[in-house]
C-alpha cells in the first residue's frame, strides 16, 4: 500500500504522541491527531507545540501549514476517516501501584466504534503484559469484526528521551510485535518510514509489551543498586563517585549513578507493571519491588542529609531556609512528572522548613503547586541550605562563594567537593561523605 492510501489517527497528542504525529506527517503521511485536551488540539491546529520539546514547535508549524497534520478532539469521527489508530494516551499507576488503563480502555472503546475491516490498531502506550491481547482486542472486538481475520493489532512501545525526542524517535531501534505476522510487518513498514534505527519484529505482542518494561526495570534496580551502594558508602567515609567511577574500568561492570531518587513517566512506574503481572501470577518479583522502595526513599535520604547538615553548622531545620535548585526530574528538561522534588518539599515542608526553589526549565506556577516559594537562583543560594536536585547545565558553575550560607547538599555529582570543602562549605551528597 502506497504511503498515500494511509489515514492515521493518533490518539493522545501529549510527550510522545506529538512528535510521533509530527514525525508521520513530515514523511508523507497524512494524520489526524485526536487529544481530549480542546486547548492542546486548538494549540496545535495554530501551528505551534504545546509540548517543549526541542525542534517540535517548528516541526509542528511545517506539517500543520502543509496540511499533513491536524487535530481534534472527535476521536470517532477521526477513527472513522482513519484506516491506522495509534494509541499514545497515558498510563499511570494508581495509588495502589496498579496500572490505571482508563485512558486506553476509553480511546480503544472510541477505535472500536469506528473500525472497519483492513484497518490497523497500533498501541504505543505502555502496557502490563498481555494487555493488548486481552483487553485491547476485545474492546476492539465490540465493533463486531475480529481481530487478526478483519483488522489487525500490533504493539510497539517507544523508547525516545526527553529533551531528545525528535532524534531519538529518529535514530532509535523501534521493537514491534503483531498479533499475527501481517500486523507486525505492517506496522513495522510504517514506523521504519520516520526511523533510521533497526525495526526489531519479536514474537507476538505480549514480547513487545514485556521489552520496554525489562527496559525500564533494568535502569530502575541499576540505579537503586548505585544508590543502596552509595549510602553504604556514606556511613564507611568512602566518596562513591570516586569508587564507582573506578569499578567502571572493569571490562563488564557498569555501576549507574547514584542520585537523589528516579522520576519521570518512565522508570518510576513501569516496573510496577511487572510487579502486578507477577503477583497475579504467584511470583514476587522482590528484586523489583526493593528496587522501587530504595529509590523512593532517596528523597527521604536527601531530607535526612539536609537536615543533618544543619545540625552541623548549628542550625534546626524547623524555620530553616532551604534552597531547593532544580525541580525537573532530570537535567535539561522541563519534565517534573513524578519528580524526585516534590517528596523531598513535602518532607522539608512537614518538619517545618520553609522551602524556596530555583528551575530554569520548569513554570513558577508548577514549582508553587508542589509547595515551594519560586525564586530566583541567587535567592535560593542564599537560603540556609542549598539543595541540588538536578543536574541543569546552569548549576555545573556553581561555586563555593555562591553558597551564601555554606550549606550545601549537591545530590548530583556535577561538582568537586574538595573545592567546596576547603573553602568551609558543609558539602554533602548522594555517596558523598
Ligand atoms: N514521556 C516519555 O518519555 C515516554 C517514553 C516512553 C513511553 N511513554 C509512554 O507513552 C504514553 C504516553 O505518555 P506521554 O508522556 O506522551 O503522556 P502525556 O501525558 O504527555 O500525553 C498524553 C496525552 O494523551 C491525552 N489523552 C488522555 N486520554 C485520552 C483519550 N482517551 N483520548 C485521546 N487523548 C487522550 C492527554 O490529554 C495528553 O495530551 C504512556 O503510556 C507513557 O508511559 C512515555
Amino acid at each position: 500500500m502506497a504511503k498515500e492510501s494511509y489515514r492515521i489517527a493518533l490518539f493522545g497528542l501529549g510527550h510522545i504522541g506529538l512528535p510521533t504525529a509530527a514525525l508521520f506527517a513530515k514523511n508523507g503521511f497524512k494524520v489526524e491527531g485526536v487529544d481530549i485536551n480542546s486547548a492542546a488540539v486548538d494549540n496545535i491546529n495554530s501551528g505551534s507545540s504545546p509540548i517543549l520539546e526541542p525542534g517540535l514547535d517548528e516541526l509542528v508549524k511545517e506539517v500543520v501549514a502543509q496540511k499533513m497534520l491536524n487535530a481534534t478532539t472527535d476521536g470517532l469521527r477521526a477513527a472513522k476517516s482513519a484506516n491506522v489508530m495509534i494509541v499514545v494516551v497515558p498510563t499511570p499507576v494508581d495509588s495502589n501501584n496498579c496500572s490505571d488503563l482508563s485512558a486506553v480502555i476509553s480511546a480503544c472503546e472510541t477505535i472500536s466504534k469506528g473500525l472497519k475491516k483492513g484497518d490497523l490498531v497500533i498501541i504505543e502506550s505502555t502496557i502490563p503484559p498481555h494487555t493488548c491481547e486481552n483487553i485491547v482486542g476485545p474492546i476492539l472486538e465490540k465493533s463486531g469484526l475480529k481481530v487478526s481475520q478483519d483488522f489487525g493489532l500490533a504493539y510497539t512501545p517507544e523508547r525516545a528521551l526527553p529533551n531528545n525526542t525528535l532524534y531519538e524517535m529518529t535514530h532509535n531501534a523501534r521493537v514491534i510485535g503483531g498479533i499475527d505476522m501481517e500486523s507486525a510487518q505492517k506496522a513495522a513498514y510504517l514506523y521504519q518510514n520516520i526511523t533510521e534505527g533497526k525495526v526489531v519484529t519479536v514474537k507476538n505482542l505480549v514480547t513487545a509489551e514485556m521489552v520496554k518494561l525489562m527496559e525500564n526495570t533494568y535502569r530502575d534496580t541499576n540505579i537503586a543498586l548505585a544508590n543502596e551502594l552509595a549510602i553504604i558508602c556514606e556511613s564507611l567515609e568512602i566518596d562513591a563517585i570516586d569508587a564507582i567511577e573506578a569499578a567502571n574500568f572493569h571490562p563488564r561492570v557498569n555501576i549507574h549513578t547514584p542520585g537523589p531518587g528516579v522520576g519521570g513517566h518512565c522508570l518510576s512506574i513501569d516496573p510496577y507493571f511487572i510487579v502486578e503481572m507477577a503477583q497475579r501470577q504467584g511470583k514476587s518479583a522482590d528484586i523489583i519491588k526493593t528496587s522501587r522502595k530504595i529509590n523512593e526513599n532517596m528523597p527521604l535520604h536527601v531530607a535526612d542529609l539536609i537536615e543533618k547538615s544543619l545540625m552541623e553548622s548549628g542550625k534546626s531545620i524547623e524555620n530553616a531556609t532551604i534552597g531547593v535548585l532544580g525541580v525537573a526530574y532530570k537535567g535539561n528538561v522541563a519534565d517534573a512528572r513524578e519528580t524526585p522534588a516534590q517528596p523531598l518539599i513535602q518532607t522539608l515542608i512537614a518538619k517545618k522548613a520553609e522551602v524556596k526553589a530555583h528551575d530554569p526549565h520548569v513554570a513558577s506556577e508548577f514549582i508553587q503547586s508542589m509547595g515551594a516559594q519560586p525564586v530566583s537562583m541567587e535567592d535560593a543560594l542564599n537560603c540556609d541550605c542549598v539543595v541540588l536536585m538536578t543536574d541543569h547545565d546552569e548549576y555545573r558553575q556553581i561555586t563555593p562563594e555562591m553558597i551564601k550560607n555554606s550549606v550545601f547538599i549537591c545530590t548530583r555529582p556535577i561538582l568537586n567537593p574538595d573545592e567546596f570543602k576547603a573553602k568551609g562549605v558543609i558539602f554533602k551528597g548522594v555517596g558523598r561523605p
